[in-house]
């Protein structure tokens, strides 16, 4: 092929994320010709609704039958900014057979069936990219795939949804409640109509099994991850953080443990102030991350909206369309490892209880012995003073959910405990 012969690119989607890709293949045109080595072509766009207004879209390049402009067999480049499991998963089977490369921006595909896009990949000796289904702008996939494939990760850690950060650093900020904070986000445009994947962390645990797969090189899927969102965290829990030198952020933690397995979950979790990710503010995303010879990472950015997820996307097109000028492939799935992950419960972390007691002698020890009975150890306790109550704050050592959970159910059954017990995880050992 010339120099001038165009490498043919077909858009799924054009929604916030696919219309500024397509207004950005205009704009930078001759940059990204110069950096790829052959100029790229728009040749088609699939959409749900042909008469919606796209200001800057060519009309002419829209198509509802995504089927056919995915399978067309001229087409170099497909990128799929859609989401969801299906039709997603189809018409990336069908542009992967019909020998174009892809980048997705899918992270619940990914999360849930990525295997089958990967080995459809390998068989026709294409590549998958996926940057923007992690974190939106912030460079993360390559950095886990390319620049630290030849160390050995053993923590990945971050904030990776933006809607639950502005939510908790709203409520940190303004003592309010989940329930009045969200229904603000929500007049404001940062949380979605339905917020339910974003405060239920399931968007955060499927970006946590992608990053986990690359990190650990294993198959990780969304059912491996442990989850919990943030509905349930309240104004006492954000204060009882700030008496503890903490904040609460939903972490996303994937871990290497000595004896090889991996343990990866989402659950909001007190960060000590001191933590690089605790200072993370509004609908900010960032990672951290620890390898044995890298030692400390930390990637910080816009994990979402048009322009920072599209910066992702036209990355990935970039390299994909370099490597087709070349006749080279990228990295292909890397599962060698098949480590064993941690069973749900018995994931170790250290916990904050919050629980109202009786003020009356012998209560405290009782307290102490519960969570010994269930052989976790206390690292600190702080007991305050409320008329004929005592407020408690108990935090462990390193222990197993299953154990702290099981010393929480037995001490919701005492008489002497007023219901409502709350229990959170926090950062460091
Ligand atoms: N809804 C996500 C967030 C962005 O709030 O971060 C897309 O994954």
């Amino acid at each position: 092929m010339g120099k001038s012969t165009p490498l043919k690119v077909a858009l799924l989607g054009c929604g916030v994320v696919g219309s500024q890709v397509a207004r950005q293949l205009l704009a930078q045109a001759e940059d990204l010709r110069a950096r790829i080595g052959r100029p790229l072509e728009l040749v088609g766009i699939a959409v749900s609704h042909l008469d919606k207004e796209r200001p800057g879209i060519d009309r002419e390049l829209l198509t509802d039958d995504a089927l056919a402009l995915a399978s067309r067999g001229d087409v170099d480049l497909v990128i799929e900014l859609m989401g969801g499991i299906e039709p997603a998963r189809t018409l990336l089977l069908a542009a992967i057979k019909a020998g174009s490369s892809v980048i997705t921006a899918n992270k619940a595909l990914l999360a849930e069936d990525g295997p089958t896009i990967y080995s459809a990949a390998e068989e026709a000796g294409v590549d998958v990219y996926f940057e923007a289904a992690v974190a939106g702008a912030i460079p993360i996939v390559r950095p886990l795939r390319e620049s630290l494939v030849g160390d050995e990760v053993t923590t990945v850690m971050g904030i990776v949804n933006g809607t639950t950060n502005f939510i908790l650093d709203k409520m940190t900020t303004d003592g309010a409640d989940f329930a009045d904070v969200l229904a603000e986000a929500q007049r404001l445009g940062f949380a979605e109509a339905d917020p339910t994947a974003d405060v239920e962390g399931f968007d955060a645990a499927a970006k946590a099994a992608i990053l986990a797969s690359l990190a650990f090189h294993s198959r990780v899927k969304l059912a491996d991850v442990t989850r919990e969102g943030i509905t349930a965290v309240t104004a006492s829990d954000i204060e009882a953080a700030k008496e503890m030198g903490c904040v609460i952020k939903l972490l996303a933690r994937c871990a290497l443990s000595p004896d090889g397995t991996i343990s990866v979950g989402v659950h909001p979790t007190m960060v000590p102030l001191a933590h690089p990710l605790a200072s993370i503010p509004g609908a900010y995303n960032a990672i951290f991350i620890e390898s044995r010879n890298a030692g400390r990472l930390m990637f910080m950015g816009k994990g979402a909206g048009g322009s920072p997820t599209a910066s992702a996307v036209l990355g990935d097109l970039v390299t994909a369309a370099r490597n087709r000028v070349r006749g080279a492939r990228g990295p292909g799935e890397s599962t060698y490892s098949a480590r064993t992950i941690t069973e749900a419960g018995l994931e170790r972390s250290r916990y904050y209880a919050s629980l109202t007691v009786h003020d009356e002698p012998g209560v405290l020890a009782q307290v102490a012995a519960t969570f010994a009975q269930h052989g976790v150890s206390l690292q600190a306790v702080r007991q305050e003073s409320v008329g004929e109550q005592a407020r408690l704050g108990v935090m462990t050592h390193l222990a197993m959910h299953r154990e702290v959970s099981g010393a929480i159910a037995d001490l919701d059954r005492m008489p002497t405990v007023r219901p409502g017990i709350s229990l959170m995880r926090v950062e460091g050992d």
